[in-house]
């Protein structure tokens, strides 16, 4: 429902792989091509996406979950075609696991990265997130400026960490976000270690 392309998170996921990181890369449809040194998985819904990445996580250091994934779908799937009539048409939707709150729960000591794009009260909305999926750090962008979000090379962001603190990033292109988000990461590993 929303016009993301997946751009954020292939460029994380090859900046992660030149880094020299085994990378895993979960991915909804998308015309982008897989990055070199990346092992691609394909999904088309959120319960596949669920799945595949729940199948990962035990053995996984990180997560970075760049996917803008549907918080609803259709409560039934239609065997045939839906004729049409002169009436409007309601559909009922029902939730989608939310694939990040789940992994949060599930925490073993992995780093958790979020993203939350919001058009309105970025800063509350992304620190309530950061909280309640149990996050290390959470990338939060207004999705209704021209240059961040959704199907542009570029982001401008703020970066909102567990232990409160908080950093202001200039308009970027999505590469070098991926390397600013990468550098955060390494950081909390070592923490970790
Ligand atoms: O959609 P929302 O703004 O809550 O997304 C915040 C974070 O949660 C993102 O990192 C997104 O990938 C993740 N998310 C998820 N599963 C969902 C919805 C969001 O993992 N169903």
């Amino acid at each position: 429902g929303n016009r993301s392309t997946g751009r954020m998170g292939y460029e994380v996921a090859a900046a992660a792989a030149r880094r020299g990181a085994e990378v895993i890369l979960v991915s909804g449809p998308t015309h982008l091509e897989t990055p070199a040194g990346v092992r691609r998985v394909n999904v088309r819904s959120a319960r596949d996406m669920y799945a595949a990445v729940l199948a990962e996580y035990e053995n996984a250091d990180a997560v970075i979950k760049a996917a803008a994934v549907a918080d609803y779908r259709p409560a039934e799937t239609a065997e045939h075609k839906i004729k049409k009539t002169d009436g409007p048409l309601t559909l009922t939707l029902t939730r989608n696991p939310d694939i990040l709150y789940e992994l949060g729960q599930k925490k073993r000591g992995q780093i958790l990265v979020g993203f939350a794009a919001e058009t309105q009260n970025v800063e509350a909305y992304a620190q309530e997130k950061l909280a309640k999926k149990n996050l290390d750090f959470i990338v939060a962008n207004n999705v209704a400026e021209k240059d961040a979000g959704f199907g542009v090379l570029t982001n401008h962001v703020k970066i909102f960490f567990a232990d409160g603190r908080a950093e202001d990033h200039p308009l970027m292109a999505k590469a070098a976000l991926a390397g600013v988000i990468l550098d955060h990461l390494e950081e909390a590993l070592q923490k970790r270690a």
